[in-house]
């Protein structure tokens, strides 16, 4: 069930170090111009309908969505009826580029990408849609995975490990390893719950500079993931600060919340 995924344009806003823009719409100015975006991937189970929103401020002459798979609707031409199975959303404020698929199948998975025509620039913003999970109890689904996200009182990185794998047999705490999935459990965890730091699923096993997932996979260092010069020999347990997204090295017998993650 986990894959490994580079998904290019997120990833690369982390190069950009520190970049916090995490409002849900964000806008992305370009002469007088925004779009608005929800940049939130979208998930439906089979046969459900899919909603794309897409917005723009100033003046447009056209918008299209283009799908990983090269197909591309002219906005117009959906709301005009000419895409069968596709139509407009019943609300068009802050939306005009915005589409419904009537019903997921297949070849509406994946990566979808709007772009809004304006006179002499063009705007772009993307997000995946995927398959609804079946994530079970505590566990919701974020991107492709089911996280549980605990912020009720903080443990130790081993009581939090535990406390993981009893909720559930197929967890444990959350590997990290996708730079997509990362961006997106830490928009959450930064909206909902910002300045604090997460026990996740990673720690210097021998406490000798490697550093091993709870899956034992090799943890990738440095950038997009670990925060600038670290680890730095703080701690051997791994954690997710909650402010910048990053990866940070704390002592394992320190208290912190923590993310467990459906692995097995
Ligand atoms: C339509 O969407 C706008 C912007 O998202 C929102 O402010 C407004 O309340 C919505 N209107 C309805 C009728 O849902």
């Amino acid at each position: 069930m986990r894959r490994k995924l580079f998904h290019a344009p997120s990833c690369m806003a982390r190069l950009l170090l520190l970049v916090v823009v995490v409002t849900v719409w964000l806008s992305s100015t370009a002469a007088s111009s925004s779009i608005y975006f929800d940049y939130e991937d979208v998930s439906a189970r089979v046969n459900e309908p899919v909603e794309l929103t897409c917005g723009v401020e100033g003046h447009f002459r056209y918008c299209a969505w283009l799908t990983e798979r090269g197909n591309a609707f002219q906005v117009e031409d959906v709301h005009a009826g000419l895409h069968p199975g596709m139509r407009a959303p019943s609300n068009l404020t802050h939306n005009q580029c915005g589409i419904v698929v009537d019903a997921l199948t297949e070849i509406f998975l994946g990566k979808w990408t709007c772009h809004v025509y304006l006179t002499g620039t063009t705007l772009i913003a993307e997000k995946t849609v995927g398959k609804a999970l079946d994530c079970p109890a505590s566990f919701t689904q974020i991107g492709t995975e089911c996280y549980y996200i605990h912020h009720e009182n903080t443990v130790t990185w081993e009581n939090a490990r535990e406390i993981c794998k009893s909720l559930n047999s197929r967890a444990d705490l959350a590997v990290m390893d996708d730079c997509h999935q990362l961006q997106l459990v830490w928009h959450k965890i930064h909206i909902e719950y910002p300045d604090t730091w997460y026990w996740i699923g990673g720690r210097d096993r021998n406490l000798e500079g490697s550093w091993y997932w709870v899956t034992d996979e090799a943890v990738d260092m440095g950038i997009p993931f670990w925060y600038p010069a670290r680890p730095e020999g703080k701690g051997e347990c791994i954690v997710l600060e909650a402010f910048y997204g990053y990866f940070d090295d704390y002592p394992c017998s320190w208290n912190g919340y923590f993310v467990c993650q459906i692995l097995y």
